[in-house]
């Protein structure tokens, strides 16, 4: 089972992948983790991708979509994947289409004016968990490792807002496109904390995998 994980920033998109991957046995490929491993490792595909993610805009298609098409060749892909943050416009898609079988396109539908207090209060690990400074009660480690939590670089109030923008006018349409091909899996991620949404996605999910 091939799944497409659609949402703005912040509609947890990420929080719901890491739980469905285990859940669903999936294989997690998260398109903004593999350009911020990039950017941490200093690589050409790292200084290119923080020109734009930096800007709240998105990586150019050529390279964004030649990174997805060989990660979807590796082995452990074979046996299904979530794509979370791929594609992000109707071009990507499209590509998509041409080098993958998308069975379920599962959007988590949030009201925007929950977003920006979402993101500019969320704290990272680099083990890969992550936080809202609400659940936290002033803890500034990892509660699974220990580690420090920081804050990622593009989580500001300007960046946010041209992350938001982007989404709206670039990502957005993909709700119509993925309709269209019948294979859109609408679900309210904006009432409830991240298990409960978890649990309305299941509700769906269980009935078609
Ligand atoms: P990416 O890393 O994909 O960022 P994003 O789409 O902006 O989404 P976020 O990761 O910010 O949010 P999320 O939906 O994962 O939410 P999360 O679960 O963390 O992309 C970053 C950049 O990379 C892009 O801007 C672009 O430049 C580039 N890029 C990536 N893919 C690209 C592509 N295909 N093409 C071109 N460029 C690309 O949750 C957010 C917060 O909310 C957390 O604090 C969490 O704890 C909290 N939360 C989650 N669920 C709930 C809940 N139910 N109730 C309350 N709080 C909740
Ligand atoms: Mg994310």
């Amino acid at each position: 089972m091939n799944i497409i994980l659609l949402g703005a920033p912040g509609a947890g998109k990420g929080t719901q992948a890491s739980m469905l991957a285990d859940k669903y046995h999936l294989l997690h490929i998260s398109t903004g983790d593999i350009f911020r491993a990039n950017i941490k490792g200093g690589t050409e595909i790292g200084k290119l991708a923080k020109s734009y993610i930096d800007k709240g805009q998105l990586v150019p298609d050529s390279v964004t979509c030649d990174i997805v098409k060989d990660r979807l060749g590796w082995d452990d892909a074979k046996s299904g994947y979530m794509l979370d943050g791929f594609p992000r416009n109707i071009y990507q898609a499209e590509q998509l289409d041409k080098f993958a079988d998308v069975d379920i396109c599962l959007n988590i539908d949030v009201d925007p004016s929950l977003l920006m207090d979402r993101i500019c209060g969320r704290r990272v690990c680099s083990c890969g968990e992550s936080y809202h400074i609400s659940t936290l009660n002033g803890a500034t480690t990892c509660k699974k490792c220990g580690k420090e939590l920081y804050r990622r670089a593009d989580d500001n109030p300007e960046t946010v807002a041209a992350r938001l923008e982007t989404y709206a006018k670039q990502t957005a349409p993909l709700i119509d496109y993925y309709k269209a091909q019948g294979k859109l899996v609408a679900v309210d991620g904006g009432k409830g904390s991240p298990e409960e949404v978890f649990d309305r996605i299941c509700g769906r999910l269980d009935k078609l995998i």
